[in-house]
């Protein structure tokens, strides 16, 4: 990186080496708030420097911030100015809680179903990923905060993740899994976070050839690199592979500086431990650097590169206050953090916490991501209708999943609350069985996580009778009503991987038996991702809304009552358990730490095309309360289709167009039988026309091969304009 001659650069000739390596090193945070934390140099302008995980809200220790909806769920609405938005938002409590960098967005694509953290994901297909991905960067860092991009890369499963190592193919990783990190790069993002396990059996904070190769020299990243916390291995390697910023860089141990074996524990817990690294494992950019440059091995230009590249990010966004210090002052360290957290709600320092714009977002999102996967009429629900509101888990707002990315709100609503509040006619609630508990490495880890400190908070969770739940209470309460409502969901956490596709605990029971009554029956799921429905032709409805966040309530009722169109459309595929291209132990969860990428760029809806097999809901598939009519597509540009749609419907509703290449069957290689290159999402009026432009992704229209790079096959593409990877309405030749 040239620093020559630039303001960073004087800061730099100014630091000793000491100080240099403080600023390579993560420290523990004397306010306690960050997750990541670098001492200031006060004599240089330098404020201290605070890192804070989302990417679903911000998680300041002991402080509460707005829960948005999962990004899986932001990537239902295929739309990347509401990632940009929520980003924004993210970025702005962030500032008021006194932070400078948001350890978000994760865009690793969801390679395996089971995956723990598919919730903190966008999407089985790059394009997707990537233009979500561009979304959130750019939301957080137009607040003059760094955004951080993560896990670089093939981090696609949280079994084992700290060991196996990704054996993936140039072609596979370039179509698919860095796709979305090189999208993050064009969009100008500050940091990448290297990922805990390896590629090719190289752990990605030693990767030399993905990140000083790929990420720095090929794509021009000029940002910092990140480890993820204790991902980092070694200090030389580590830091000629081009690893700028060690993290967290203290010890998670305890007092003897222990970490406990995985079979100190049980059960899940073992499970769990056995997900994360070893939490005593700190200060490879300290001391050990210092020897490594005396002993030659790393060189004195290499830290200063380091540093310049922290630096250079922070100077960008405004962080330094170089301009204004004295380089001859006296005082070595920071006392005052550079941004002051604010207390409750408000702002500070241009933050923005727990605003009424900011709660109003994430229903949005909530909503615009709920996906109808099926509906025979019932819905919208009528406004006068009886109801009844079954679940073991209806008095609570799905917020998340568990580990990093946990967020405590201020305020949420459950189902109950939002359905109550939203519905003329009468409401009655019953569990069905008992709660399904959270699930969260937190409960298993005694050293980390806080509570939250005390706020108004105004959860709902009125009206939900808390003793013994019965199935056959479930079902009396069904029959006096109109519409029984029945909530169902999943349980994942950073660290783990789900066993198995179904829901867990008796659900599918409560399902079955609530829909063998007269009742008609709407379920709504949330799940991080693909589950099974069993049930669902025995129903009448079926929403998933994934973990919609503190709104929860309140979006889902707007969907159900038809005040919102539910827009969402499916970012991954739904289909049984044993027929993903991952079903197979060697490809995962791996064999000898090893997880075989064997299926290639066939992952998602590409392997169900070549396997020609019927997922149960294929990838962008979701239905509408309107209904859409397109025509006269054509291609206005290389790289612009242009169609006409109409909402034929008597009411005002959302659709997503999505258009797909079929590459020319001439290729010398297999290729997918259909990618989506682009997409759009539109709001159509009762009986309104729009005539809509999609740009295609040039990627899509070609293919990488190990010898020539990106390459375009002769022979003519097809273009399908569509509304599902199963459901196309117009075939166009390119
Ligand atoms: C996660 C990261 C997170 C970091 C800090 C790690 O366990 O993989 O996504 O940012 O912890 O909490």
């Amino acid at each position: 990186m040239d620093t020559a001659g630039s303001l960073v650069e004087t800061v730099i000739d100014g630091l000793t080496r000491e100080k240099k390596l403080r600023l390579v090193r993560g420290q523990t945070d004397p306010e306690g708030t960050a997750t990541g934390y670098l001492p200031g140099i006060d004599r240089l302008g330098i404020p201290e420097y605070r890192l804070v995980d989302g990417p679903l809200g911000v998680r300041a220790e002991g402080r509460r911030a707005t829960a948005f909806p999962a990004s899986i769920a932001v990537a239902a609405t295929f739309d990347p100015d509401l990632a940009r938005r929520k980003a924004a938002a993210m970025a702005r409590e962030a500032r008021a809680l006194g932070q400078d960098g948001l350890l978000a967005p994760g865009v690793n694509l969801i390679r395996v179903p089971h995956c723990g953290r598919n919730f903190e994901y966008y999407s089985e297909d790059p394009v997707v990923a990537s233009r979500l991905a561009a979304g959130a960067v750019t939301g957080i860092q137009s607040e003059d905060v760094v955004a951080t991009v993560k896990h670089y890369v093939a981090n696609n499963q949280e079994t084992n993740r700290i060991a196996v190592s990704s054996e993936v193919d140039d072609r596979t990783l370039r179509e698919c899994y860095l796709r979305p990190f090189r999208a993050a790069v064009e969009a100008g993002v500050g940091s990448v976070m290297t990922a805990y396990n390896r590629v090719n059996g190289v752990h990605m904070s030693d990767h030399a050839d993905l990140v000083d190769g790929v990420l720095k020299d090929e794509w021009g990243f000029d940002g910092y690199v990140i480890s993820d916390w204790y991902g980092t291995e070694t200090t030389v390697a580590a830091a000629n592979a081009g690893l700028d910023l060690e993290m967290p860089g203290v010890s998670a141990g305890t007092a003897d500086d222990h970490w406990p074996a995985a079979d100190e524990f049980e059960g899940e817990a073992a499970e769990i431990m056995r997900g994360l690294p070893d939490g005593t494992r700190a200060g490879l950019f300290g001391d050990a650097l210092s020897r490594a440059i005396d002993a030659g091995n790393v060189s004195a230009d290499r830290l200063d590169e380091m540093v310049g590249r922290i630096l250079g990010q922070r100077d960008r966004f405004g962080q330094l206050d170089v301009r204004t210090r004295s380089v001859d002052g006296t005082s070595d360290d920071a006392t005052a953090s550079g941004r002051k957290s604010a207390e409750h709600t408000g702002s500070s320092d241009g933050g923005e916490l727990d605003t009424p714009a900011h709660r109003r977002l994430a229903e949005t999102i909530a909503a615009r991501g709920t996906v109808m996967l099926e509906n025979d009429g019932t819905l919208p629900i009528a406004d006068e209708a009886t109801v009844t509101i079954i679940g073991p888990n209806v008095g609570d707002a799905t917020l998340g999943g568990g580990g990093s990315s946990e967020t405590t709100p201020f305020r949420s609503t459950s189902p109950v609350a939002g359905i109550r509040s939203r519905a003329a006619g009468a409401v009655t609630v019953a569990r069905g069985i008992d709660p399904i508990p959270s699930l969260s490495l937190f409960d298993v880890l005694p050293f980390v996580g806080g509570e939250p400190e005390s706020a108004d908070d105004s959860t709902e969770t009125v009206g939900v009778d808390a003793d013994d739940p019965s199935i056959e209470t479930a079902v009396d309460v069904a029959t006096t009503a109109d519409v029984a409502i029945v909530f169902v969901g999943d349980r994942t956490t950073e660290a783990k991987d789900r066993d198995s596709l179904r829901l867990p605990g008796t659900q599918d029971d409560l399902v079955e038996a609530v829909a063998a009554t007269a009742t008609d029956t709407v379920v709504v799921v949330n799940s991080s991702g693909p589950v099974e429905l069993p049930w669902r032709e025995d129903v009448a409805a079926i929403l998933e809304a994934w973990y919609p966040g503190q709104a929860d309530g309140d979006a889902i009722a707007s969907v159900l009552y038809g005040d919102r169109d539910p827009a969402g459309r499916l970012p991954v595929t739904f289909a049984p358990e044993g027929t993903y291209p991952t079903s197979d132990e060697r490809r995962y969860p791996g064999v000898d730490d090893t997880a075989h990428y064997e299926e290639g760029v066939f992952i998602g809806y590409r392997h169900f095309d070549r396997a020609d097999a019927e997922p149960t809901y294929p990838f962008g598939h979701g239905t509408s309360y309107a209904e859409f009519s397109y025509r006269e597509a054509t291609l206005v540009a290389d790289r612009t289709v242009r169609v006409t749609v109409t909402n034929v419907a008597d009411r005002a509703g959302r659709d997503v167009i999505q258009v797909y290449i079929r590459p020319p069957d001439t290729s010398p290689v297999e290729r997918p039988t259909r990618e989506l290159a682009g997409f759009e999402p539109i709001a159509l009026d009762a009986g309104e026309t729009q005539t809509v432009d999609i740009d295609l992704d040039p990627h899509s229209l070609g293919r990488y091969d190990a010898e020539t790079g990106w390459t375009i096959d002769a022979g003519t593409d097809t273009i399908e304009v569509a509304r599902s990877a199963r459901d196309v309405r117009i075939r166009l030749n390119k």
